[in-house]
This record gives structure tokens, sequence and C-alpha cells, in this order.
């Protein structure tokens, strides 16, 4: 069985392949110069890239469309157009070559390939993205969300920050370069409620505080502090499950001063509590950042799982852009 998986929630348009053995991908990521990341020119760079992806993904595999038995595509939660783009795609790619479609959703996606590339089945996970920040475990009948942002998600802050700051591309790895020769400043809020935290105050007071500091020292403040909450919150949720193993996945997951920050706090549990060492997963780059891969892989489990019941008919299928990851079933 050969599922096509597509991607195209946000900034990156990706297709992946998975036979249940060999799992390959191609992708393209929309940079925005000196702005965000606005609608339409996501719509527009998807459409300027698919078929390029799409005939690099199946090259390499030598593959021909009529091969792939199962479309499975990203169905939310994401932004309108490129979720409007990459649906659209599939109906058609799935009508046009006879293949069944699978809806996936990307939150869930992002935390499969973890398992699969960490081999880590039953962690506490840290979902770290430009749209999302949650806390997440898994048991037999759902994803249950255990803390989230209550605003905005932890990658949109540092994004937004990064050109407030003035750098030239707004992206968490440019802010994350600029913050290594920071100091911090004493003054920077910190706000965390129970397991939930909340990020919009830090940007206010980055923009407040922008005129009277380094911008490298706003950078190293923010980014320590957005990170002890996150930090916290999660040590908090590993206490309360008592689980093995933390799985820390999305974009922002690659950040290495949040994973020294983790690393350290799982070091600590250890010390305090004697216990057998707690495994931390960080799934490979290629993983962490929105791929297709993900998606063909997730829809490759689903069907696996759900047969039939996993699909939706192409003619009807449609984007759910606030398709929250506890409204996903995980039993038929
Ligand atoms: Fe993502």
């Amino acid at each position: 069985m050969i599922v096509l998986g597509i991607e195209s929630t946000a900034h990156t348009i990706g297709i992946g392949v998975y036979d249940g053995k060999r799992l390959t991908h191609k992708r393209h990521v929309y940079r925005a110069k000196g702005e965000g990341m606005i609608p339409r020119k996501l719509g527009d760079h998807h459409q300027q890239w698919f078929s390029r992806i799409l005939k690099d993904t199946l090259d390499e595999r030598e593959l021909k469309p009529t091969d792939i038995d199962m479309i499975a595509f990203s169905q939310g939660p994401g932004i309108g157009q490129p979720l409007q783009f990459g649906c659209a795609m599939a109906r058609y790619l799935s009508l046009k070559v006879g293949a069944k479609l699978i809806p996936v959703n990307h939150c869930a996606a992002h935390i499969e390939i973890g398992i699969y590339d960490t081999g880590i089945d039953d962690p506490l996970v840290i979902y770290a993205s430009g749209g999302n920040t949650q806390l997440i475990v898994k048991d037999k009948e759902r994803y249950r969300v255990l803390g989230e942002t209550l605003d905005i998600g932890i990658g949109n802050l540092f994004d937004v920050l990064a050109r407030e700051l003035g750098l030239e591309y707004g992206h968490g790895a440019e802010l994350e370069r600029l913050a290594r020769n920071g100091r911090y400043i004493e003054s920077t809020p910190y706000s965390v409620k129970g397991m939930n935290t909340v990020f919009g105050g830090l940007l206010t007071y980055a923009k407040r505080i922008k005129t009277k500091y380094p911008p490298e020292d706003i950078a190293y403040s923010v980014m320590h502090n957005a990170f002890a909450m996150l930090v916290e919150t999660a040590e908090r949720a590993f206490w309360l499950t008592g689980k093995k193993g933390v799985i820390v996945c999305g974009g922002v997951a690659q950040n290495s001063m949040l994973q020294t920050m983790l690393d350290r706090m799982l070091s600590k549990h250890q010390t305090m509590c004697g216990k057998q060492k707690v495994r931390l997963g960080i799934p490979r780059n290629e993983y962490n950042g929105d791929n297709g891969a993900m998606i063909a892989y997730t829809g490759y489990e689903l069907y696996q799982k759900f047969g039939d019941k996993a699909t939706i008919n192409p003619k009807s299928a449609v984007p759910r852009p606030r398709w929250r990851i506890d409204q996903v079933d995980l039993v038929p």
C-alpha cells in the first residue's frame, strides 16, 4: 500500500511517500521578508511549487501517480488559503488516480512522526510551533491536552519579535542566533497559569523596551522566559503523568536553548527521585518542521487501524482550519 501525504497548513508545501517500510519526502518553505505570513501569498507559493515537489517526490521513488493507493492530506488546523489549496490538490489527485482520501490532523501527525522517529511510544509530548504550544498525552481513546498557550503560539512570539527587532527574516532561528550574545533583563515578564502559558505579555513588553536595551538582550530575555514557562508547565505535566519519556516536536523543537533547559529539568527529576533515566526524544530536523512525510506516515497508520472508516469522500472533502487535536478519534 503506497500512501502519498500532502502538507499545506502554513508556510510549507510538502509531499511525502510511505509504503510501510520507507519514508521519503520533499518540501519547499515560504520565507516572508519583513512581514508575517499573508494567507494569499502562502496559497500562491504552494501553487507555484506543488507540481515540482510532487514530481520530485514521485521520481525519487520511481513511482507514477497511478501507483498511489491513498492520498493523505493535512485537513487542519491551519491557515485558510494554504489549507484550501492542499485540500483541492488532494481531492483532485484522489479522483484522478482513483486513490482513497484520508484526512489527517496536522498536530497528530507531528506527534505520530515524533513517536516513529524517536521510538518513545508513550511520551509526554511538548508540541511547540508557530501556531501551537501544547502539552499532550495519548490514551486509548484520545489525545489529551494537559496545558496549552492561552493566546499566541511560542513560535509566533519569536517570529513577530524577530521582525520587531529588525531581523531580515522573521524566524525563530534568526532570533536564536541574535540571542546567543544577549544578557538577561531582570524585569522580563513571566506568565504561567497552572499548566497553561501566556506569551502575549512578553511581546508587549519587548515592544515597550525596544529602544532602551540592545536587541540581543531582548531576544535572549524573551526566549529565555518563554522557554522557562514552557519547561515549568512541562515539568508539572511530567510529574502528574509519570511518563518515562518526553518528546518535543514542532518547528520550535529544533531550538537548542529549549533542548538544554528540558534536559536540565529531566536530569534534576532523576537526581531528586533516583528514578530510571527519562528519555528526551527530539525527532530529526527533517521531521520537525512541517513536512509531507508525517502526513503520509499518519495516513498509512490510520488506514491500518480504521480501514475505510479513515477515508472520506473526495467530492465533499473540506479543510478544518480549527480542528483541535483533542477532537481526533483514536477508536473507530
Ligand atoms: Fe506544524
